[in-house]
């Protein structure tokens, strides 16, 4: 049996719960688009060929922003490929995922499917083929009102697909992908990229200076260039743009399960780093203005399986228009380190003021979907489906005194990780905490200063089910195999500012609870 104290004081917060901490991914890659959000002749596809089961499910996770169109995808992307007329648009091969691009979905597409879904769009736009006219043209297409030649453009798609000709509206624009990797179509240099996302983001700006600009930070953390690239990157441009990206996956190597549900200790260090560097260029550029950050992909990817037996390499497997492609399967295990990555993401929410979960619908996905069969919810759905709904108000420092775990990677640990929110509207606290124990229990006081719990609105866990172990799974034979349950062993606690409260977390596992406080 482990032990832990997690305190929290109403007057210690760290910002307000950013909504667009909870977004999402959609990329040309794969099944997220094809077979996954939009699937026509489907029996379950509306009018425009969305998939109604895939759209219930997005709207229960809970997604706030969506990332689109790539990923490596956008780094060969034209744009224009993807309106205008179905039938006269081209056919092209798309490199960076070794797949037939039909073009059958596009901007138009997308902006009407975010829109029933009631999610806000983030656009990407191609800065690995193409610069700075391409995309001051699709800011224009996108959001200037009419009279022009794109503006006017977008209207007469519009009235042709039957959805609304007024501008899309895109606050949100990241300038290009992953440019600092070699895989990436048309990789760059800091300095090549720095001077091309300044003057991209320039233009951008000129045409709308309403929009906010994501520019490409690292793509991972043990990237040689990490470091060197933000600084140089954001000393370019600082000024023109808004945010810094950040994207890192995890996986457990080796079968080391302690260390890799320990990888909210790296996400923690990779966020603080990014931050640093950002505000060395501040400080040293004397810019009154801060950059954030938006973490545009982040998930469980297992990346190490890629180009085996199970998922051979995609040249391997010839042109096909929406191959198989990383439809990774998600465990308990990867379900509780999700939840421990969202708690480092709520931590930061001071300067993660994005992030986006990648991806949506059956690539590293929370949503899985076959062609012409069901939709269901993978295990990693529950922890970001009641961190988005839960984590409202103000995010609370909290105080952690728990029992250590010793990892591989990172030394000792804390056996619980957590986070919380206090909204004071409606008179609520959420904790979001994981018990990383593999074995034991984890017995847990919350003491509550200048609040005290009157009741327990929620209380659910995620773990491994009975007859289960940590590797339990949902699929399209077993879709509900895990979930989340009742969270038994929570009771109210009387201490001298009130009552706390006593939990009881079972061994690998991830709990929400909502209280009632005044
Ligand atoms: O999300 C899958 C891929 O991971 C994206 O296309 C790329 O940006 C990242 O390397």
């Amino acid at each position: 049996m482990s032990h832990a104290r997690i305190t929290l004081d109403r007057d210690f917060t760290i910002a307000d719960v950013p909504a667009r901490l909870f977004g999402s991914f959609v990329e040309h890659m794969g099944r997220c688009v094809y077979t996954g959000i939009y699937e026509p002749g489907h029996p379950e596809a509306d009018d425009q060929g969305y998939r109604k089961d895939v759209m219930a499910l997005a709207k229960e996770l809970g997604a706030t922003v969506v990332r689109y169109p790539g990923g490596n995808f956008v780094s060969g992307y034209n744009w224009e490929d993807g309106v205008g007329p179905r039938q006269d648009r081209p056919v092209r091969i798309d490199g960076a995922w070794h797949t037939i691009e039909t073009n059958a979905f596009g901007l138009h597409e997308f902006v009407e499917w975010a829109r029933r879904a009631d999610m806000e769009v983030m656009e990407a736009i191609n800065l690995g083929t193409r610069g700075v006219d391409e995309a001051r043209a699709l800011v224009e297409y996108a959001n200037h009102p009419s009279g022009t030649y794109w503006s006017d453009l977008r209207r007469k798609n519009a009235a042709a697909m039957g959805t609304s000709e007024e501008p899309f509206g895109i606050k949100l624009w990241c300038l290009g992908n992953e440019l600092d990797g070699p895989w990436q179509i048309g990789h760059k240099t800091a300095e090549e990229y720095g001077r091309l996302a300044q003057e991209t983001a320039k233009a951008m700006k000129l045409v709308d200076p309403a929009i906010e600009l994501v520019a490409v930070g690292s793509s991972n953390r043990r990237m040689p260039t990490f470091g060197s690239w933000e600084h140089t990157v954001l000393t370019h441009a600082y000024e023109e743009v808004d945010y810094i990206s950040m994207h890192a996956y995890y996986q457990e190597h080796d079968g080391d399960a302690a260390s890799f549900l320990a990888e909210a200790v790296d996400m923690d260090g990779f966020i603080e780093g990014v931050i640093a560097t950002v505000d060395a260029v501040k400080a040293a550029g004397k810019h009154s203005k801060q950059i954030d950050i938006s973490f545009d992909e982040w998930n469980v990817w297992y990346q190490e399986g890629l180009d085996t037996e199970d998922q051979p390499d995609q040249v391997a497997k010839g042109w096909n228009t929406h191959p198989r492609l990383i439809e990774d399967k998600y465990s308990v295990t990867d379900a509780v380190v999700v939840g421990t990555l969202m708690h480092s993401l709520l931590r930061h929410g001071d300067r993660v003021r994005i992030a986006n979960q990648a991806q949506l619908v059956n690539v590293i996905a929370p949503i899985r979907s076959e062609e012409g069969g069901p939709a269901w919810r993978q295990t990693i759905f529950w922890p970001f489906a009641r961190i988005a709904e839960l984590a409202t108000g103000e995010i609370m420092r909290l105080a952690v005194q728990a029992d250590q775990v010793h990892t591989e990677r990172y030394g000792d640990v804390d056996v619980v990780d957590a986070a919380s929110t206090y909204d004071a509207e409606a008179g609520t606290v959420s904790l979001f905490v994981a018990n990383r124990g593999l074995e034991e229990p984890a017995e847990v006081s919350l003491d509550l200063r200048g609040l005290a719990a009157k009741s327990i609105l929620r209380a659910e866990v995620l773990r491994i089910p009975e007859g289960g172990d940590r590797h339990a799974a949902n699929d399209l034979q077993t879709p509900e195999a895990v979930g989340l349950v009742p969270l038994d062993g929570i009771r109210l606690e009387e201490s001298t500012e009130g009552a706390g409260v006593h939990l009881s977390l079972p061994a690998l596992s991830w709990s929400v609870v909502q209280l009632k406080v005044g």
